[in-house]
């Protein structure tokens, strides 16, 4: 019988699936195995009876990967499992970030009791006016599960893509996606790209990696949406690029007090893959691959 804690909830489809031969751990302190989605397990001390941790998502830096490697915990997580709603998330994205629709919106509940509404909003609406996406040179940095959904979906909407990532040459990208247009460099993707999207983990090389140095190369009024990790952006660099006009819009999952509010800023409650279907994606995938591990020893996206 292997005991079991979660440390959020995760959705109960996943959970369910449990068979007779696991029950629940009354704590962490007790467990076999640990299910996790967003809770920082950096401050928590693993007791030795933790064989395994499953994360329900994609990102593993709520997870104390080197002292895990240390004490042999095998972690996994759930890559893909939430990549369409990301790449939904994304898309809408693009548009909030071209059309002046959060503006509008917040406009119109301000002025809802004006009596002569209908005229107001005849005078007012030109302030909102937008641009469209199509025939606009998207990049997207990092071609993983998401950043591919991304290239393909974007390209449908008539974006030109361009794809970068320094994992995978240009002929493979070309193989993952017959829509993502070559690029040999980041800084050539900065220069070239009306919208960039990034789809990295966060690691010592991504940390801060959107920067002056970065905004420097890119064009005049670029709009950023980042749903990898807030830390990937220096929030100095960007505001003051924000006020500049070099960035005109920033879509960010990770509001923090120090960019919400700034203007240019869009910043969404970590929503990426808060969907219902990815959510059970998520679940199903974590249970089993942990299940799969301590009754087989299989190790799948550790
Ligand atoms: C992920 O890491 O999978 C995403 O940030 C979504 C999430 O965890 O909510």
């Amino acid at each position: 019988m292997y005991k079991i804690n979660c440390l959020n909830p995760i959705a109960a489809v996943g959970l369910d699936l449990l068979t007779e031969n696991y029950e629940n751990a009354g704590s962490f302190r007790e467990a076999d195995a640990l299910l996790v989605r967003s809770a920082s397990m950096h401050e928590l001390e693993l007791p030795p009876s933790v064989l395994a941790i499953a994360r329900a998502g994609a990102g593993v830096n709520n997870i104390p990967l080197e002292k895990c490697a240390e004490s042999g915990v095998v972690v996994f997580n759930t890559p893909g499992a939430n990549a369409n709603a990301v790449k939904e998330i994304i898309i809408a994205s693009l548009l909030l970030a071209s059309r002046d629709i959060v503006a509008g919106i917040n406009w119109v509940n301000s002025a809802k009791d004006d009596p002569d509404l209908a005229k107001l909003v005849e005078k007012t609406k030109a302030k909102f006016a937008g641009t469209e996406i199509k025939g606009k040179r998207l990049g997207v940095i990092g071609l993983g599960a998401v950043g591919v959904l991304v290239a393909n979906a974007a390209n449908r909407l008539g974006l030109e893509v361009y794809g970068y990532d320094p994992f995978i040459s240009v002929r493979a990208a070309w193989n993952l996606s017959r829509h993502i247009k070559p690029i040999k460099s980041l800084d050539e993707l900065y220069r070239t790209c009306d919208f960039i999207t990034v789809h990295v983990p966060l690691a010592d090389s991504t940390k801060g990696m959107l920067n002056e140095e970065a905004f420097a190369l890119m064009q005049e009024g670029v709009k950023i949406l980042n749903f990898s990790r807030d830390a990937i952006v220096n929030d100095d660099d960007m505001i003051a690029a924000l006020r500049s006009g070099r960035v005109k819009r920033y879509v960010t999952d990770f509001p923090n007090p120090k960019i919400a509010g700034v203007k240019g800023v869009i910043a969404i409650p970590h929503l990426g893959a808060s969907t219902a279907e990815s959510e059970d994606n998520c679940a199903i995938m974590a249970v089993e691959q942990l299940m799969d591990y301590l009754e087989n020893g299989n190790i799948k996206n550790s």
